[in-house]
């Protein structure tokens, strides 16, 4: 691929009906308006996606007719080389259903797979749709917070054994890479989670969905490819729309390797109206197949620029706002940052960056009680941009 992007390049999403910039659609969601803030929240790039998933798209849509579609075979082959090839992980053609997006399919899972009033196990501070799906669905959460061990985000293995004991709880929800504390978790200490779950007879959902965003220095295991028995006793959930800013086309990758489950998944995705349990969409397969077989280079580029935009942040933040800590990204394009050490409330904290900085964020307390004090902030947007909010905050609390 010709290198043809410009991660420096401003563009306007205005009037695209984006849920990050438009005010009148966080307004539905949170009940209040948002306008004027400038957005680093919601987990979506402002880059352009590279021009060969366009142009697969554009040779689709020529042809004008759009009816029914099967998954395009091209997306099974181009998924199954990207995770060999980058991951190492060799997944099998029938082991991969389609849904539309990964949340919708965290929330069939825990329909199929648990029933009214079990736990579903979760660590917190963690992307907040896990509880929200858990709680929807009317099941409870079981939570294992992460602690902060010498400065960094770790699984609290004795609690994980405590909790997984209890016979309520049948299902764990995996954050890997982990989102929002940006951990790219090892094998040794997926190996110890995978090990708690399988003694105790709970089956994890594991979301890989940031896990080609991994920064320089860090490696993503595949939950699965540690071990054929790790393989069986879980659910991965992938997608190309974090990695390639295609969120709105609604396609992602569930695997199963266990036959037993995958049956029971392809039922459940039947019995929620997808026929022939394909969910997902034509153009979210084309644009994903694309993706996968020509932009590994934009992707390689693009990690080096939110690498720098992170360095960027973490030398301002901490420099001008003594206390303040940027917890080291291992991988998302999420950072994690502790305003603690300012004492203030959740309120207090988040008027000043929505009130005076005028910055839109992903609240701490949103990701659990233990994000409380902390701020979500998306860096994957023009360095321009990423300098325009961060004088802004440093200013509003500098105030
Ligand atoms: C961990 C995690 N899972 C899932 C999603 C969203 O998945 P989808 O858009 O496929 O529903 C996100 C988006 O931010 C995420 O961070």
């Amino acid at each position: 691929m010709t290198k043809d992007w410009n991660f420096d390049e401003v563009i306007d999403r205005s009037g695209t009906a984006s849920m990050k910039w438009e005010a009148q659609v966080l307004t539905r969601v949170f009940g209040k308006g948002r306008e004027n803030l400038l957005p680093l929240w919601v987990a979506d790039m402002d880059f352009n996606c590279p021009s060969v998933i366009r142009q697969a798209m554009e040779k689709r849509l020529e042809h004008q007719i759009y009816g029914y579609s099967l998954i395009d075979p091209d997306y099974f082959e181009a998924l199954i080389s990207w995770y060999d090839r980058r991951h190492q992980w060799m997944i099998e053609k029938e082991w991969i259903l389609t849904t539309p997006g990964v949340v919708p399919a965290i929330n069939y899972m825990i329909q199929r797979f648990t029933q009214a009033g079990d736990k579903v196990l979760i660590q917190p501070p963690v992307y907040y749709p896990f509880a929200k799906a858990i709680r929807n669905n009317g099941r409870q959460i079981a939570e294992n917070p992460l602690q902060i061990v010498d400065g960094q985000y770790r699984m609290d293995f004795e609690d994980l054994e405590e909790k997984a004991k209890d016979p309520r709880v049948n299902l764990a929800i995996l954050c890997s890479p982990h989102n929002p504390v940006g951990r790219v978790w090892n094998k040794e200490e997926l190996e110890a989670f995978g090990r708690i779950c399988i003694d105790h007879d709970v089956l994890i959902i594991s979301d890989e969905i940031h896990c080609d965003l991994i920064m320089p220095g860090f490696k993503h295991v595949c939950f699965p490819s540690i071990s054929p028995e790790f393989a069986q006793n879980s659910i991965t959930c992938l997608a190309a729309s974090k990695t390639f800013n295609l969120a709105g086309l609604q396609q992602s990758g569930i695997i199963i390797p266990n036959k037993v489950i995958r049956k029971e998944m392809i039922t459940q995705i039947e019995n929620l109206g997808f026929t022939n349990g394909i969910g997902g969409t034509l153009f979210g397969a084309v644009a994903s197949a694309a993706a996968y077989n020509h932009a590994e280079n934009w992707l390689e580029d693009l990690i080096l620029y939110l690498k720098e935009n992170y360095t960027y942040l973490k030398t301002v933040l901490e420099t001008e706002l003594p206390g303040v800590k940027v917890h080291e990204l291992e991988g998302t394009y999420l950072v994690w940052v502790d305003f603690r050490a300012f004492n203030l409330s959740e309120e207090e904290r988040i008027r000043i960056i929505e009130e005076k900085a005028k910055v839109g964020l992903d609240h701490g307390d949103w990701f659990g009680d233990n994000g409380k004090g902390f701020e979500r902030i998306n860096i994957a947007c023009p360095r321009s941009i990423l300098q325009r909010a961060a004088e802004s905050i440093i200013s509003a609390f500098k105030e």
